[in-house]
């Protein structure tokens, strides 16, 4: 087993086990304004969407998170198996381990196994990215047959990490290179720490095709390594991170203003977030701990959790009057709140 594998298993046994999440993504300070006349029929109402050329059941997205270690496969195996029935877009979990140690592939290609027709997103963190290049990229892809790949970037818990990468330096490069020379749409995915305007043009000026802008107010890195530190200086040093990052919903108003396709991630719990989402600009609601815990338990819990935030999705989209997700990204929305106050004073 190696060091990246069995941080794979710590990673879930804590977030099934352990509060990890912190802070606000700004979802409570939106409010979609509500039609008291919508002239549709629910049960009619539909959420099939398009996104990188791929028509979707829904705007759900099953965000990256695990593969790499073999306790991980039931896990992987479920969600891909909800991304088959739905008709879902799903990210996997860093390939790094499986790309150090292919006895460890099992873990992720059960997910194409299970999800034979599903849009499947690759996962690679961007200082592999630099460190392998490019080919390590065709490898992840080829390893799940995706469709996408997602380099994420976790600058924040590479630095409160133990074993965390310091040196950043490189990493536009290698992203420019990427974009260039790669037969496949590339997206750039932060974990929790948001993504801003200026970061989102340098992103788009690489070259990217998508953003998942990974927001802060969900699932904390700063939190699950302070509760993995054993030793107080690193716990402390996570604890000083608890509230560092852009809010999920100041990060997506900010990203929107420099066009292209967006997927809103980080601290979306219902399926009424996905719909504000959705009508603040993004493309996809994508949810990572909302999906893990159900399908940590069953397949049918999992499915049963997907079909909640479905209703919830179906529901406000007709009490706001949208017959569709593409009447949904026009319907209007209040903001309030520290949300509001934040919007506005970046830059
Ligand atoms: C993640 N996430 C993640 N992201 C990524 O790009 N590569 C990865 O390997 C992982 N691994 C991972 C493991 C676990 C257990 C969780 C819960 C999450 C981050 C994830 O995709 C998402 O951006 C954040 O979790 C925020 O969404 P939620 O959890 O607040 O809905």
């Amino acid at each position: 087993e190696t060091a990246t594998s069995s941080r794979k298993r710590d990673h879930l046994v804590i977030c099934c086990e352990q509060p990890i999440e912190a802070g606000d993504a700004g979802f409570g300070d939106v409010r979609l304004v509500h039609n008291a006349l919508p002239e549709c029929d629910m049960d009619a109402i539909e959420t099939e969407t398009r996104f990188l050329g791929r028509a979707l059941g829904s705007p759900l997205f099953i965000a990256a998170m695990t593969g790499g270690h073999p306790d991980t496969l039931e896990v992987n195996r479920r969600l891909a198996r909800a991304a088959e029935r739905y008709n879902l877009g799903m990210g996997v979990g860093s390939q790094r381990a499986a790309l150090e140690k292919p006895e460890l592939e099992e873990s992720f290609t059960v997910v194409r196994e299970e999800a034979p027709r599903a849009f499947l997103c690759a996962n690679l963190g961007i200082i592999q990215l630099r460190d392998h290049g490019i080919e390590w990229a065709e490898r992840a892809v080829e390893m799940i047959d995706a469709q996408a790949i997602a380099i994420h970037v976790n600058s924040l818990q590479e630095a409160i990490q133990p074993e965390g990468d310091h040196n950043a330096e490189g990493s536009l490069e290698a992203l420019r290179s990427l974009c260039e020379e790669f037969s496949y749409p590339v997206i750039v995915k932060e974990t929790g720490s948001g993504i801003s305007a200026g970061t989102a043009r340098v992103i788009r000026g690489a070259g990217a095709s998508a953003i998942d802008i990974g927001g802060y107010g969900g699932t904390s890195w700063a939190k699950i390594e302070r509760l993995r530190a054993n030793d107080s200086g690193l716990a402390d040093l996570g604890e000083a991170f608890l509230s560092w990052g852009i809010p999920t919903v100041v990060s997506l108003c900010e990203v929107r203003t420099t066009g292209g396709p967006i997927i809103a991630t980080g601290g979306l719990r219902t399926g009424v977030d996905i719909a504000k989402a959705i009508a603040l600009g993004a493309d996809l609601g994508g949810m990572a701990l909302p999906l893990l815990k159900p399908a940590m338990k069953s397949e049918e819990t999992l499915f049963a959790a997907v079909e909640a935030m479905h209703r919830e999705l179906e529901v406000a989209m007709f009490l706001t009057g949208s017959r569709s997700i593409r009447d949904l990204s026009h319907a209007r929305t209040y903001i309030t709140g520290l949300t509001r106050q934040m919007i506005g004073t970046s830059d």
